[in-house]
């Protein structure tokens, strides 16, 4: 429980408005966040990517965003990521709240926090820098109305926030762009301890 509040508390801490503080027009290595975001490393947990899932995005703004997630080999899915802007979209927040399976449905989860996405990337949270990879994306900005495309990514979980316990957890991705919503996914994947550490807790 301890873990689970200590949790909470960073959450809170860095759910800071991404839109303000670019504002203040300062370089993002000087940015609060991209600080925080650079600490979100761990080798405590893996990951197991399942997959991810569009739910719906915003046709003013994007003439296409298609999402197919895939068996990579046997034992990791990745996915291809295709998206067509109709505007121009230099940079925008997405928001992260985690739901955490428990009694048979997905159950609010006490970890959300926002991120400006060019930070995020910067920082390479989540492992987003693997869109290297695959694909023809250069990374902030965007480009209008040419089709831009990530192929065979997948989360990198040493990249990911510390201290997740063990379970089975969908991410809502909701990603804002000037108060307008640009799209809602949802990431499906489990947390776990490969091997059970002996009781000589060294923490
Ligand atoms: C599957 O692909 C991933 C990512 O490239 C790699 O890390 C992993 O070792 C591969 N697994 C197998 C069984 O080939
Ligand atoms: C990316 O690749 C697609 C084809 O897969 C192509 O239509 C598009 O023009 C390319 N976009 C960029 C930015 O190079
Ligand atoms: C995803 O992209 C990779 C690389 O272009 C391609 O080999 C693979 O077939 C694609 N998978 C799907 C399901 O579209």
């Amino acid at each position: 429980m301890i873990t689970l509040q200590a949790i909470v508390v960073c959450m809170a801490i860095i759910s800071i408005s991404a839109a303000e503080h670019s504002e203040r027009k300062k370089r993002q290595h000087d940015s609060p966040i991209s600080d925080l975001l650079a600490k979100f490393h761990q080798n405590d947990y893996k990951l197991e990517f399942e997959r991810m899932e569009l739910v719906s995005f915003n046709k003013q703004y994007l003439r296409k965003l298609e999402i197919v997630t895939y068996k990579y080999n046997r034992t990791s899915a990745v996915v291809n990521v295709t998206w067509w802007t109709l505007n121009d979209i230099n940079d925008f927040n997405v928001i992260f709240q985690a739901y955490r399976f428990a009694s048979n449905e997905y159950r609010l989860f006490p970890m959300r926090f926002q991120v400006a996405l060019c930070d995020a990337l910067k920082s390479n949270f989540a492992g987003l820098q693997r869109y290297r990879r695959c694909g023809n994306f250069s990374g902030c900005s965007f480009l209008k109305d040419v089709p831009t495309r990530v192929c065979n990514w997948s989360p990198d979980e040493s990249q990911l926030p510390p201290s997740i316990p063990d379970g089975k957890y969908m991410m809502e991705t909701q990603a804002v762009f000037r108060n307008v919503d640009l799209f809602l996914l949802r990431i499906y994947s489990t947390v776990y301890r490969p091997v059970t550490k002996k009781e000589h807790k060294s923490k």
